[in-house]
């Protein structure tokens, strides 16, 4: 997936192979400008071609390839069992309507996928269920708010509460914490492990924070320049990282911080000048050696993940 920028194009995808499982939290982690948003939103088919560019590859959602289909946009594709959390939720939610309606409204959207007759008087009782379930402490009286009349946090935790009604199949959620504060992200991080326990939906988690994909995740991909760079369980990846691209974002993590509470960031910036045909994190990585400089390096299968790195097979893409 590229995008047509004004000079040059950028590559934001390439060589990009997932999969999810129902019931299933699969965390995508990176810097910013790795690709995350890009990922999320090609799986949602809500990038708008221009500026987006799809030179090939597949979406398979519940056996049928949907990456030719375009939803035009959110309602039409939460008929189709994807729904989206949006790092800005004022993105997702109408400001026009009440929080009750816009719960109400996922009520039908399911009834709909599920040919089955909608009754407003019980989607209204639902919805206040929904807002108690996901810690919503005066569900009564936030259900008959507008978005601009509650919290963030509060406006996330609609957002799952219309995800409790619609049941998707899958949900992609786009550093839906980022904007929290550190107490109300756990909170939301718990309510989105309970309803994955509850509901069996798969979830595309995007985080920039690899301790918050720790929380919530059963698998962790690790996005670096448009390509995932190492893949796996989520222990092996917090625990027993391989790739040093891996090792950097966890040496930069607070908990791993300096005496003097300073960080250890990983060194440079992303620059994708002069990386054509090489290993892209080979400017910033202190193991770089002669063998990073002959291609691309490919995945290579080790102790349960997938790891993009020479130090593993000088195996290269085609
Ligand atoms: N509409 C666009 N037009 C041109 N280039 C774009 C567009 N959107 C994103 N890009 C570029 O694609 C690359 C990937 O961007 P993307 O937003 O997917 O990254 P990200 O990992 O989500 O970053 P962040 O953590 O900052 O949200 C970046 O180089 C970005 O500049
Ligand atoms: S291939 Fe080389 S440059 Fe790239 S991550 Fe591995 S050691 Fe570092
Ligand atoms: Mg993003």
């Amino acid at each position: 997936m590229d995008y047509r920028a004004r000079r040059n194009e950028v590559h934001a995808l390439k060589d990009v192979s997932l999969s999810i499982q129902q019931g299933e939290v699969l965390g995508v982690v990176g810097e910013s400008g790795s690709g995350k948003t890009t990922l999320a939103l090609a799986v949602a088919r809500l990038l708008s071609s221009p500026p987006a560019i799809h030179r090939g590859g597949r979406i398979l959602f519940g056996g049928s390839d949907i990456s030719r289909t375009s939803p035009s946009g959110i309602d039409s594709l939460r008929g189709t069992g994807i729904f989206m959390i949006f790092q800005d939720p004022f993105l997702s939610l109408n400001p026009l309507m009440r929080v009750k309606d816009q719960i109400v409204e996922a009520v039908a959207v399911r009834s709909k996928r599920g040919s089955r007759p909608f009754d407003r008087g019980a989607a209204r009782l639902e919805a206040i269920s929904h807002l108690k379930t996901v810690r919503i402490g005066d569900a009564e009286d936030v259900a008959e708010r507008y978005p601009h009349q509650i919290s963030g946090g509060q406006i996330q935790r609609v957002m799952l509460a219309m995800a409790l009604a619609e049941r998707p199949q899958l949900l992609i959620a786009d550093e839906p914490t980022t904007a929290l504060d550190v107490t109300t992200q756990s909170q939301i991080l718990a309510v989105i492990k309970d309803i994955v326990q509850q509901t069996k939906m798969g979830v595309l988690f995007v985080t920039h924070d690899l301790a918050v994909a720790g929380v919530v995740c059963n698998r962790i991909a690790v996005m670096y320049s448009g390509m995932i760079q190492e893949a796996g369980p989520t222990d092996k990846i917090l625990f027993e990282p391989k790739h040093p691209y891996t090792m950097g974002l966890i040496n930069s993590m607070p908990s791993k911080s300096k005496g003097d509470g300073s960080l250890i960031a990983i060194k440079g910036s992303y620059n994708p000048v002069g990386l054509e045909g090489i290993c892209s994190f080979a400017p910033r990585c202190p193991l770089a050696r002669e063998a990073c400089q002959k291609g691309v390096p490919a995945q290579n299968p080790v102790d349960g993940s997938m790891v993009r790195c020479v130090n593993y097979g000088e195996n290269y893409e085609p």
